[in-house]
């Protein structure tokens, strides 16, 4: 039976909305009638917070990086908890020490691949959220999944960082041959101004290919993410959650291929 569809959301620019987008196309795939594991592999753990799941993240071993070391001795009991939307693999403290700890180890980059293999069989969708930098972490997740959603803000920092970004992304494609698959584009926080929308047509005119979605800068994701839910569970309405639900329908529509040949 083919496995689920895995997707991460990477950028290694700090603060562009990663975690905010995965957290809430997460939310949306379960709004869906998906079945969402979420992996939060950002040593700063802030999807997990995000998710009310913060007492997990000083859980005592082992946490996800004793199964990203031992990928098949760990069970998911240890790093999986349930949240109300999509079922969480947490974040811990222990990973901030992963690049050293992993570096020891063999095949470095294909740990979170291979502890996937043997929990991710019951699920329809896995959304792995990215630290703020390119080194094994996202390796890991870019080798494991294959698909990636790309958070930018914008402004004029943008350019760089996705250059930088598709550059890094062909050299791990070249190394480990893989074809890593631009899903879509959130450009995030976005305001009225001129200067957001020439950025927008900067995206359209250098990514023709991906499709970009426009999410607003709204202080009611900050809300969300304080209650711990995505903005599907949220007390208020809140406008962007239509194109969270577009970004999912994106999702749905370009991994069903994925799916099908896997
Ligand atoms: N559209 C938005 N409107 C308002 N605030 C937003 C929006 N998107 C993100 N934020 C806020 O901006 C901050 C950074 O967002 P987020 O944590 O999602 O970024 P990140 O890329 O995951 O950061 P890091 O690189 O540290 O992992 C958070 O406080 C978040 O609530
Ligand atoms: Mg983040």
């Amino acid at each position: 039976m083919a496995g689920p569809a895995r997707l991460c959301v990477t950028n290694q620019k700090g603060g562009v909305g990663k975690t905010t987008v995965a957290v809430n196309l997460a939310g949306a795939l379960n709004e869906l009638g998906h079945d969402v594991l979420f992996v939060d592999l950002d040593p700063q753990g802030n999807a997990t917070e995000g998710l009310g799941l913060l007492e997990a993240y000083d859980a005592e071993p082992p946490s996800l990086l004793d199964a990203l070391i031992d990928p098949t001795g760990v069970s998911p009991e240890d790093i999986v908890y349930s949240h109300a939307e999509m079922d969480v693999v947490v974040s811990n403290i222990d990973m901030n020490a992963a690049a050293s700890a992993l570096a020891q180890e063999s095949g470095p980059e294909t740990r979170l691949a291979t502890l996937l293999d043997g929990i991710d069989g019951d699920y329809d969708y896995v959304v792995v959220d990215c630290p703020p930098h390119l080194g094994v972490l996202t390796d890991n997740a870019l080798y494991a999944t294959e698909n990636i959603v790309i958070p930018a803000l914008t402004e004029p920092t943008s350019k760089r960082s996705l250059e930088l970004l598709f550059d890094y992304v062909g050299s791990l494609e070249m190394e480990h041959d893989l074809e890593i698959e631009p899903i879509a584009l959130v450009a995030n926080r976005i305001e009225t101004t001129g200067e957001d929308e020439a950025m927008l047509a900067w995206f359209e005119e250098a990514l023709p290919d991906v499709p970009i979605f426009r999410v607003r800068k709204r202080v009611a994701l900050q809300r969300a993410f304080t209650a711990g839910t995505s903005v599907f569970e949220a007390d208020e309405e809140i406008d962007m959650a239509e194109v969270f639900i577009d970004v999912a329908e994106q999702v749905e529509e370009s991994m069903t291929d994925t799916e099908v040949l896997a």
